[in-house]
């Protein structure tokens, strides 16, 4: 597994020549777009990670997921999709066309902007701190890690510039699709982005989902249903408007974020993290995709 790893790496990492690193939020810039990482947790926990695969970055998009699990295990199943849908947009990630023109002005999905700002203003707790600190704690018991913390200058920075995201926040205060407060979710939201993590961190919240909720010690942290509704949802809607090609082509649920991470998910055999932060212009890791791509082919891991 270490040789297939470090074999993929060296062969993929020219492929972020065609991408770009993500500029709209401060200090995203900053990343080295040749970067190339890969972590892989097998369902008997051996770990193994090759190139910048422990090198930290922002978690950014792929944190929908983990509020949504937490979301539900907070407000149950029933309450969080009366608030947001579940079906894929074909939009950009950001996009704000169909929170409107849609009858419901309920967000389409979970994994989207909008959807994942509505799915953090369920997350429970007295201030934003509180509801932060929840999360902060949630991703380091399924990570296994501790230590994980955030990037106080990209959460300032995403605060500061995140005016896109403020709009569609208040849009759905407006139709009662958030309730409580709207900066507060949004602060929930932006600090929630700028998470710092590692490929291999990724691949252990992988191999969580692979195991259906349970961490090494044995504890079930969400039910066998919210990791599947997680999956579910990462296969249909995880690469944004990249989805349904990811899906052809890879064919593992997964979740993308600007930072340049990918978490997958190949059901019952690994956890896979990614980072390759020259992104796509659908914002999704273009040599980490070719990477999955070739690893999916040589282990047969597609779900179809
Ligand atoms: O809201 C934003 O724009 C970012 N914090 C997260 C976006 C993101 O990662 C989209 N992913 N591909």
């Amino acid at each position: 597994m270490q040789e297939l790893l470090s074999n993929l790496v060296e062969k993929y990492k020219e492929y972020s020549i065609n991408g770009k690193v993500a500029d709209y939020i401060p200090g995203l810039s900053l990343a080295d777009p040749s970067t190339l990482g890969i972590a892989v947790c097998c369902k008997d926990g051996e770990c193994y990670s090759s190139g910048a695969g422990k090198e930290l970055f922002t978690i950014q998009s792929i944190s929908k997921v983990i509020t949504l699990m937490l979301a539900i295990r907070d407000n149950g199943e029933d309450y969080v999709f009366s608030k947001i849908g579940m079906e894929p947009t074909g939009d950009a990630f950001n996009s704000i066309q169909k929170l409107e023109t849609c009858k419901t002005h309920k967000p389409f999905n979970p994994l989207i902007n909008a959807g994942a700002i509505a799915v953090s203003s369920l997350i429970k707790g007295e201030s934003s701190e509180r509801k932060f600190k929840r999360i902060l704690d949630f991703i380091r018991k399924i990570s296994e890690n501790p230590d994980l913390s955030y990037d106080e200058e990209i959460y300032l920075g995403e605060k500061r510039t995140g005016n896109r995201n403020r709009s569609m926040a208040y849009f759905m205060k407006n139709e009662g699709i958030i309730e409580g407060d709207v900066e507060e979710a949004l602060d929930v939201y932006f600090k929630q982005c700028s998470i710092k993590v590692s490929a291999l961190d990724l691949a252990k919240i992988g191999l969580f989902l692979v195991n259906d909720g349970i961490i090494k010690s044995g504890e079930k942290v969400v039910s066998t249903h919210t990791a599947k509704i997680v999956k579910s949802l990462m296969i249909t809607c995880g690469m944004y408007d990249g989805s349904g090609e990811f899906a052809v082509r890879v064919g593992i649920p997964s979740k993308s974020g600007v930072g340049g991470g990918i978490l997958s998910v190949a059901p019952g055999k690994m956890g896979i993290g990614i980072y390759g932060p020259a992104l796509d212009e659908k914002g999704n890791s273009i040599a980490g995709i070719a990477l999955l791509e070739a690893l999916s082919k040589e282990m047969l891991l597609s779900i179809f």
